[in-house]
């Protein structure tokens, strides 16, 4: 089935666009990849004090896992999972870095407010609630993607909820430093400084 290709074609292009690593070097910050975790996300952006920078990271990393998404509704409606599925494997794993990207908790939003708002909703409120409690993170974002397959379940979505398990077990395991520090007690909190 060639739109099975074009599906994985469209989310992996608009997944691997590396807007942290853009926006840091067009703003003279250097390579946000040699500060703080190595991170190319908006978390890390972060961490070098410019909180604009950090905002259009996640504003641009989400809108890149909504688009194609949005997109794939109306061209390929039977690969919407496999499109969101390619947007993460873009960002994480983009082929201009090295196959070195982000840890997919931005563009995940954006997937899920593309597959319907109300899983975009449930996520978004996972999300930023745990990180308004806890500050950390990882954390929040770890949980908003386990949340993301059950909400899609539940709110009718069975097959996409399948393609956001997948999605859900590599976030966790592209995690497993963070998850580590987590265990120790090491895990930075955002506007710590850390
Ligand atoms: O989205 C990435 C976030 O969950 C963790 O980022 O830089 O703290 O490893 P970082």
């Amino acid at each position: 089935d060639i739109e099975m290709l074009y599906a994985a074609a469209l989310g992996y292009f608009l997944g691997s666009i590396p807007f942290g690593l853009l926006l840091t070097k067009a703003a003279g910050l250097g390579d946000v990849r040699s500060i703080g975790s190595g991170n190319i996300g908006a978390t890390n952006v972060l961490r070098t004090g410019n909180k604009g920078l950090a905002a259009a990271t996640l504003l641009l990393d989400l809108f890149k896992g909504f688009l194609p998404v949005f997109l794939a509704w109306q061209w390929f409606p039977d690969w919407v999972g496999l499109t969101a599925v390619f947007a993460i494997l873009g960002h994480c794993f983009p082929v201009w870095l090295g196959f070195k990207g982000g840890k997919g908790v931005a563009t995940l939003a954006g997937v899920c407010f593309g597959i319907d708002w109300k899983v975009g909703l449930v996520y978004a409120v996972l999300w930023l609630g745990l990180l308004s409690i806890t500050r950390i993170s990882s954390l929040s974002g770890m949980a908003a993607a386990v949340a993301a397959p059950l909400a899609a379940w539940v709110f009718g979505f069975q097959n996409i909820a399948l393609y956001l398990a997948v999605i859900a077990a590599l976030i966790l395991w592209l995690h497993r430093t963070n998850i580590g520090r987590l265990i120790t007690g090491t895990e930075p909190k955002v506007g710590s400084g850390a």
